[in-house]
């Protein structure tokens, strides 16, 4: 008998030549750009995964908390037995630390880096051989629909993170309505980084050992090799921020000098002290986080938080 194997699909993953343009484009902008998705090279999730174990960095640890201390509440709210949806899974850690509670007959681990997931879905599926296991790779960032080999049914989609900070609230809502249609009639169950104290804020994004800086940085590598560009890391400086009236962390990489950046095709100068906007990370409060949830049109929600109220699991029904 062999072995059972995780099922891998590979979907929606955008042509580089479009990658490329999205790039020149952001560089080109009044405000130059690059998408915090290209922050997510192997190096950058590995230095990534290093920023969740700093001392500075709370949201994973208490979500993580939350999920350890509510896995019971949390399964009776969104049930057992079901599909679950990975938006994101990464090392899938997350949803695994869930499988005890939650039981799902099947798991299905999206992501940009289908590569990245081989490993850890080979591991999971030795541990739970029962169950149905997919690798799905795809960019759900602008577009999020699920293929129907995935099966039929319910879905509960599993957003942990905070990864929804990333987006514009509008672009929440548009993205949250989309994942309520891709549930069919399941639900969500979504992280949200809460308004706190500034000083939490700034040390989270900016830590003393430069951790986040490197992330931040890095993204000038990826750029570099996407785009054949000539960014030297050593000009630029990690600036992070949080701008209470927007309530977003802003990161920014900014240019030590007057320098020229050139690529095929394209070339942007920038002055000292000019800045290329590379990540928002939007904060909200329990009343802010249900109303983007109602404005994509879900239903009953139930909400957890930590005892300091830093972090906030919602799991709403489509
Ligand atoms: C992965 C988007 C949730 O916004 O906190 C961490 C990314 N950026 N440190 C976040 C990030 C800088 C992270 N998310």
């Amino acid at each position: 008998m062999t072995a059972r194997r995780p099922r891998l699909l590979d979907r929606h993953r955008p042509a580089p030549a479009a990658l490329r343009e999205e790039l020149a484009a952001g560089l080109l902008a009044e405000t130059p750009r690059i998408s915090p998705k290209f922050l997510y090279d192997q190096l950058g999730s590995r230095l990534f995964a290093a920023i969740t174990e700093l001392d500075a960095y709370y949201p994973t640890r208490t979500e993580a908390a939350i999920f350890a201390a509510r896995a019971g509440e949390i399964a009776a709210a969104a049930g057992t037995g079901c599909t679950l949806v990975d938006l994101g899974a990464g090392d899938c850690a997350k949803a695994a630390s869930l499988f005890p509670a939650l039981r799902p007959a099947r798991y299905v681990a999206v992501d940009i880096a289908v590569d990245f997931l081989v490993e850890s879905l080979d591991y999971l599926q030795f541990r739970h051989p029962a169950m149905d296991i997919t690798g799905l790779g795809c960019d759900f960032s602008s577009r999020l629909e699920l293929p129907p080999e995935i099966g039929p049914g319910p879905r509960l989609l599993f957003y942990p993170g905070s990864s929804i900070g990333n987006f514009s609230p509008d672009d929440a809502v548009a993205f949250l309505r989309q994942a309520r249609a891709a549930s069919q009639g399941g639900g969500l169950l979504i992280g949200f980084d809460l308004v706190k104290a500034t000083a939490v804020l700034d040390r989270a994004y900016d830590d003393e050992l430069g951790v986040t800086a490197a992330f931040n940085r890095n993204l000038l590598n990826v750029v570099n090799r996407q785009l054949g560009a000539d960014f030297r890391v050593a000009d630029f400086r990690h600036v992070a921020f949080f701008d209470a009236a927007a309530s977003r962390i802003e990161m920014h990489l900014e240019a030590r000098a007057d320098l020229v950046v050139r690529w095929p095709g394209g070339e942007r100068r920038l002055a000292a002290g000019q800045r290329i906007h590379t990540e928002n990370s939007y904060k909200y409060t329990i009343d802010g986080a249900g109303r983007l949830l109602a404005a994509a049109g879900f239903g009953e929600t139930h909400w957890w938080t930590d005892d300091a109220d830093w972090f906030a699991l919602f799991w709403a029904a489509a």
